[in-house]
């Protein structure tokens, strides 16, 4: 096992780069894996295709790294929340994207390797994108599963006095002094300085990741990110006062995260910049 290196983003496939780290290592993970939305092969983007057993047109990213069969999905499931469980401490927690294609196989994995499911949030984007073949209902929601590592005792770290007094006056269902519910209304908009040095497909806004990393660590905890993508999460992390630590298999992506990670200066605010476009505009991706 080797000792962490801090505060960077490793370019590697994350299940073998986690086997190398210590247990009980990390305070909080978020993981916003591959959905495997893409598998299927050739996809055309064409939203008036209708692809079956995907949720109609449902906005695709159709990448090499978002492509499984079923079967690999299951196991690459289970071997990367086998080492997620091991690398976080007692104390920790750990969040987890999804939608309906893929949340179901972690919500199994995570009852079978004995990782506890604190609450299973609704993240609602009201700006999401719509469905253009009129046939079914728009898909305008993501959920995500909150967790800790399981066993006897419940040590995890969450921040009650936040999550009920924080300031969400842009969630249209946080009321003020009330306590924090589990449909969270967070636009899936992006401000212009989180796509300033490249996109990613399936790129998270900061404005959820903040909260997230806000709710379940303390300052100078570090956060830990299996699927690095552009860095949003280590980006979040840095400006909340937290370490980070990073793993994506995809230089491209690392070498966005790396700008962004260089430019990103301390700043807790998780509002954002208000824009009308975050109460109107339409999202691009998922
Ligand atoms: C859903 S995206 C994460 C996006 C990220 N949250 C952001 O805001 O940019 C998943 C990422 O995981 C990466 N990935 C997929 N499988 C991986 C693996 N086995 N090891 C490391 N990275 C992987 C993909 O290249 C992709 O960038």
């Amino acid at each position: 096992m080797s000792e962490l290196v801090l505060d960077r983003i490793i370019n590697a496939e994350c299940v073998s780069e986690m086997r190398k780290m210590p247990d009980s290592s990390v305070d909080l993970i978020i993981a916003d894996p591959p959905y495997n939305l893409s598998k299927g092969g050739e996809w055309k983007w064409d939203n008036s295709v209708e692809l079956k057993g995907l949720g109609g047109n449902w906005n695709k990213v159709m990448q090499d790294w978002d492509n499984y069969s079923f079967e690999a999905y299951m196991q690459f499931t289970k071997e990367w929340l086998t080492e997620a469980q091991r690398i976080l401490k007692p104390t920790g927690s750990m969040w987890i994207f999804g939608t309906y294609h893929n949340i179901g196989i972690i919500n199994v994995y995570c009852q079978m390797l004995g990782i506890e499911i604190i609450n299973e949030v609704i993240w609602y984007k009201r700006n999401a994108f719509p469905n253009l073949a009129g046939r079914r209902l728009t898909a305008s929601h993501e959920t995500v599963l909150w967790c800790n590592k399981g066993g006897k005792k419940r040590e995890y770290y969450f921040d009650y006095e936040y999550s009920k007094n924080g300031d969400f006056s842009y969630d249209g269902l946080k009321a003020p002094g009330k306590q924090m519910r589990t449909v969270w209304d967070i636009s899936n908009n992006k401000e212009r300085s989180e796509l300033a040095y490249g996109k990613h497909p399936t790129q998270k806004p900061l404005r959820i990741l903040k909260r997230m990393i806000k709710l379940a660590s303390k300052k100078g905890d570090v956060v830990f990110t299996p699927f690095a993508g552009s860095g949003s999460e280590c980006v979040a992390a840095k400006m909340t006062g937290r370490r980070y630590l990073g793993i994506e298999m995809e230089k491209e992506y690392c070498e966005i995260a790396e700008e962004r990670l260089l430019h990103a200066e301390s700043n807790e605010d998780d509002m954002g910049q208000m824009t009308l476009d975050m109460f109107t505009g339409v999202s691009s991706k998922c």
